[in-house]
């Protein structure tokens, strides 16, 4: 089959996505002693409230450590997802960014779904309204609509499928041999990536992460020429040009796994910077170096941080865990119709999770390890 790309300019391309907003309301540190306290406050509130938490591995260390130590989560889009609707507790607090709060409401309406900072929101989910986004698939209704998860609930209300970065390739892959035609929204950069490998013909909406399209493959070719031994690893949100220059592509935790798994012990990360948390706590004999999102001169060679992943703090987790029930601050409520509506797509694609990892543990081959087997583990 031939493979085409068709672009489309979403008539908000140019507007402000609120960048510095957000920084501006990034916590500052407490300091040790205040950060003790809220804590170990926070662990009996979650005790008090039946509470877990859910969290992404952009957001502080401290954070990840505390959603470890009391039986929560840490993992990528598609782990926070299942991790929350498998979970027994009634109160899930989702430390990561809005998406992931409305993907967990969705897909239990019963819990109550708490947000450190319900502000927290993603560039990408800001560059795609939903009316907008609806108007796109009107003009094209022989295709098949597959939205990245970093959406909001109205877009994925609209779509046939809702996949994250662990398994777009693979649902796109499917559905390509199928014969079927993709309108993808809204990472322009993981949509070109995902028709590359597999040569789907698919019509892009053109949104992008403001964290990941600031890498430099200039820059990265250069620090790689410094270290040839280190191996790259590589987020698909990032531009064409820099997965190109990548060992290895994935999701976060498809990267994670990869730095466990190489031989190297040097690696040139090309994702949000609060990963390496996670990396360094993993394979502390391991080096771990970000990959630049600066030319030559600037004084700053790698800020790749997400502002709206930093809005989630200890004190933010508090308050929403200590505000009354029944009025709580960070809550996430969503129309019971459009939840309902979203709904299907995100099962489709856990439930396409499910049964891939079911062939792989029949197959026994793990090279292509990670999402899949994080929390079960490949016996
Ligand atoms: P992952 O699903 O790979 O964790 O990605 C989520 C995200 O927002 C990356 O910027
Ligand atoms: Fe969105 Fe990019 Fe932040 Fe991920 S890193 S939440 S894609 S803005």
């Amino acid at each position: 089959m031939q493979t085409i790309t068709v672009q489309y300019d979403h008539p908000d391309s140019g507007a402000s996505c609120g960048l510095k907003g957000a920084w501006a309301r990034v916590p500052s540190d407490p300091g040790p002693a205040e950060r003790a306290r809220s804590e170990r406050r926070i662990r009996e509130l979650l005790q008090e409230r039946d509470a877990v938490i859910v969290a992404h591995y952009y957001v502080d260390g401290a954070l990840q450590e505390l959603a470890r130590a009391t039986g929560g989560c840490v993992g990528d889009s598609l782990e926070m997802a299942r991790f929350g609707a498998e979970h027994p507790a009634s109160t899930l607090v989702v430390a990561g960014v809005r998406f992931m709060g409305e993907t967990a409401k969705i897909l239990s309406p019963e819990k109550t779904v708490l947000m450190p900072d319900d502000d927290a929101t993603c560039s990408l989910d800001l560059g795609c309204p939903a009316d907008a986004f609806s108007r796109f698939c009107d003009q094209h209704p022989d295709r098949t609509v597959v939205v990245y998860a970093n959406t909001s609930a109205a877009v994925k209300a609209r779509a046939d499928w809702v996949v994250t970065s662990s398994v777009g390739k693979d649902i796109v892959a499917y559905l390509h041999a199928r014969g079927e035609k993709i309108l993808w929204a809204p990472d322009r950069h993981l949509g070109a990536w995902i028709q590359q490998q597999t040569g789907a013909d698919m019509l892009l909406w053109q949104g992008s992460c403001v964290v990941h399209d600031e890498f430099k493959a200039d820059e990265l070719a250069l620090l790689s020429k410094d270290y040839p031994e280190a191996a790259i690893l590589v987020h698909p949100e990032s531009p064409a040009s820099v997965t190109a220059l990548a060992h290895v592509v994935g999701s976060t935790t498809q990267l994670i796994a990869a730095a466990g798994r190489l031989e190297t012990d040097r690696f040139i990360v090309a994702t949000d910077q609060g990963i390496l948390h996670d990396m360094q706590m993993r394979y502390p004999h391991k080096h771990f170096m970000p990959a630049p999102t600066a030319g030559q001169g600037a004084s700053c060679k790698s800020c790749a941080t997400c502002p709206w992943m930093a809005m989630n703090s200890l004190g933010g987790i508090e308050r929403a865990l200590g505000s009354g029930i029944g009025s709580e601050i960070g809550s996430i409520e969503l129309d019971a119709a459009l939840a309902q509506a979203a709904r299907v797509p995100i099962e489709r694609m856990l439930k396409f999770a499910a049964d891939a990892k079911q062939r792989v543990r029949a197959s026994g081959d793990f090279s292509n390890d990670g999402a899949l087997f994080k929390h079960f583990g490949p016996a």
